[in-house]
């Protein structure tokens, strides 16, 4: 979870309006926690692994994330797709040699479509944590939020590895079920030509309970602490380019469309 909480008290916003959304967010959290079990991840994974859902190119994607407020998020009150045009050109200004990583920003958060699906925002945004192994104390409401999750009181799943072996790797632990690993899921199966830094800022954006606390370092392997940089690095942008002054996103467009063309180019299938 961003900043908001860390400076919760010293916010610029009336205490009322902070106590609205402390309260959306809350509760999105709170369902979140309350849901996500190891049987719901499965679940989730081979329904919208079938990609038989829709057809659509990437820019339509992103520009009818217009649609959508993320509970999840106290910072963003214009549409998503302004924070995709910020994002990106964020990344733009520091790396410009680095076209594919100026599309990851573009497109991280595209998977939030799913929440235009009727899939809950539980089940969408926010940050992801595994499941299958204890929730670790960093996840975000830890202590108050998970007290009616199935998988908390089964002994397969609550001790430090769980169901799975020390330094297995992240690509084989099962996060919660999220925009972050649908995005990952429906480039890898559109064979999107994304670098593996890239897919793994994807993947794992919303892990700030292993990229911004250090958390889950048992379950990860070489390669994922090889690519850690990357993503922390690419969690700079998606925090703070978050500002009120919006991008020109016709002026834009062209040229993410180019990148779009380059590396995810035509329909995709989702
Ligand atoms: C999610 O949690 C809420 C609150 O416990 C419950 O009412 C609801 O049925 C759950 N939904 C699913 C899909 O498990
Ligand atoms: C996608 O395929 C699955 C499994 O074959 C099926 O149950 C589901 O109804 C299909 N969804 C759509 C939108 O066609
Ligand atoms: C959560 O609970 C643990 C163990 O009881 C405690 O050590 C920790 O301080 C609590 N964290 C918060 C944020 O309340
Ligand atoms: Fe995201
Ligand atoms: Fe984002």
């Amino acid at each position: 979870l961003k900043m908001f909480w860390v400076f919760f008290s010293c916010i610029d916003v009336s205490v009322s309006q902070s106590g609205i959304l402390f309260s959306r967010v809350f509760k999105t959290y709170s369902l979140m926690h309350t849901n996500q079990t190891v049987e719901f991840v499965k679940r989730k994974y081979s329904e919208w692994t079938q990609f038989n859902h829709t057809q659509m190119g990437m820019m339509d994607a992103i520009m009818s994330l217009d649609q959508l407020v993320d509970e999840s998020d106290p910072d963003v009150d214009f549409p998503n797709s302004f924070h995709a045009f910020q994002t990106a050109e964020g990344i733009r200004q520091e790396h410009p040699d680095k076209d594919w990583f100026q599309l990851v920003g573009l497109i991280h958060d595209v998977g939030k479509i799913l929440a235009l699906w009727d899939e809950p925002q539980w089940a969408v945004v926010g940050d992801t944590f595994p499941v299958g192994c204890r929730f670790q104390d960093s996840i975000v409401f830890r202590n108050n939020t998970f007290m009616e999750n199935p998988d908390e009181k089964d002994q397969t799943y609550n001790s430090e590895t769980g169901m799975y072996k020390l330094n297995c790797g992240l690509d084989n632990v099962l996060m919660s079920w999220g925009h972050d690993e649908y995005l990952y899921r429906v480039l890898k199966f559109n064979s999107c030509s994304i670098p593996e830094e890239g897919l793994y800022m994807i993947r794992f954006h919303s892990f700030y309970p292993w990229h911004s606390n250090g958390d889950y370092m048992h379950l990860c392997n070489d390669k994922d602490k090889q690519m850690l940089p990357w993503v922390k690095e690419f969690n700079k942008f998606d925090l703070y380019t978050k500002t009120s002054t919006l991008p020109d996103v016709d002026e834009l467009k062209p040229y993410y469309q180019s990148l779009i063309d380059k590396y995810c180019p035509g329909i995709l299938k989702w």
